[in-house]
């Protein structure tokens, strides 16, 4: 199966000529290596001046990393489902810890996102994941039962509604299981215990809300080094890296490993 990679920049690099060039670094790696299905997500200040060098391509994909769920209004400073569309983008995160955590995004307006974003047609990446509370029980079994307790309410609310949506719409869902204490940290999550949250999630995905074959990806301190850990399980359909899609040396790295773990 092939793997999917979604990179994160976050809120970087400084410059649209210094996203050019990485992402330009980005695409000849992915040239070389077939495998696996790449998805850049750059500040959307970038989308459209990047959208030129992908379109010559279609190895990789633009993401956002945030989209609003209404097509026009008054809403200062929101990207709405139409713009993003506009600037040749496939796929959307939604739900990031970082925006739940620093801009007060709550599970209702995750919820919107997540609707609005798949009725306009792109592939959604909803990012949940739980606390470090929950890391602090000590007992591997407690504390897994403790986190997919977590998983399972914040999927039942940022899921709201889904059903009632069209199977090919329902089936653009992809869940990124990222662990709130893992992101950034440099500490990813035990991958034993990834699969078996990723396992929960899919089977979740299908008895509850009647997706066909889900994709779930993990993420949380993903780099070269770990990587393979994580997609040499058949459950792990990928990976959600953050911190290290800024470094080329570690893209290139990436790019192969998943190219060897994708068939
Ligand atoms: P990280 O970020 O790889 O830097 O931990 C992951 C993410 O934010 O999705």
């Amino acid at each position: 199966m092939r793997k999917l990679i979604v990179f994160n920049w976050k809120m970087g690099p400084p410059s649209l000529a210094q996203a050019k060039r990485l992402l330009t670094h980005n695409l000849q790696q992915t040239i070389k290596n077939k495998n696996g299905e790449i998805v850049i997500c750059p500040p959307f200040i970038y989308l459209s001046g990047l959208s030129s060098v992908v379109s010559r391509q279609s190895l990789v994909k633009l993401g956002a990393q945030d989209v609003f769920w209404e097509n026009r209004g008054a809403y200062t400073g929101e990207i709405s489902p139409a713009m993003l569309k506009n600037s040749k983008v496939d796929y959307v995160i939604v739900g990031h810890s970082e925006r739940r955590r620093h801009l007060g995004e709550t599970d209702e307006m995750i919820n919107k996102k997540v609707l609005a974003a798949l009725r306009a047609g792109f592939k959604v990446i909803l990012c949940v994941g739980e606390p470090a509370r929950e890391l602090r029980i000590k007992n591997n079994e407690l504390r897994m039962k403790a986190a997919k307790n977590y998983v399972k309410n914040q999927l039942e609310r940022d899921l709201r509604g889904i059903h009632n949506s069209k199977f090919i719409i329902r089936n653009s869902l992809i869940v990124a299981y990222e662990p709130i204490w893992a992101i950034g940290t440099g500490v990813p999550a035990e991958p034993e215990n990834v699969r078996e949250m990723i396992q929960f999630i899919k089977k979740l995905l299908i008895t509850n809300y009647h997706l066909l074959i889900p994709k779930v990806l993990y993420g949380g301190s993903v780099d070269s080094r770990n990587i393979a850990d994580f997609l040499k399980y058949p459950e792990i359909d990928g990976a959600l890296v953050g911190g290290a899609s800024l470094k080329s040396a570690e893209v290139r790295d990436i790019i192969k490993i998943v190219s060897k773990h994708s068939t």
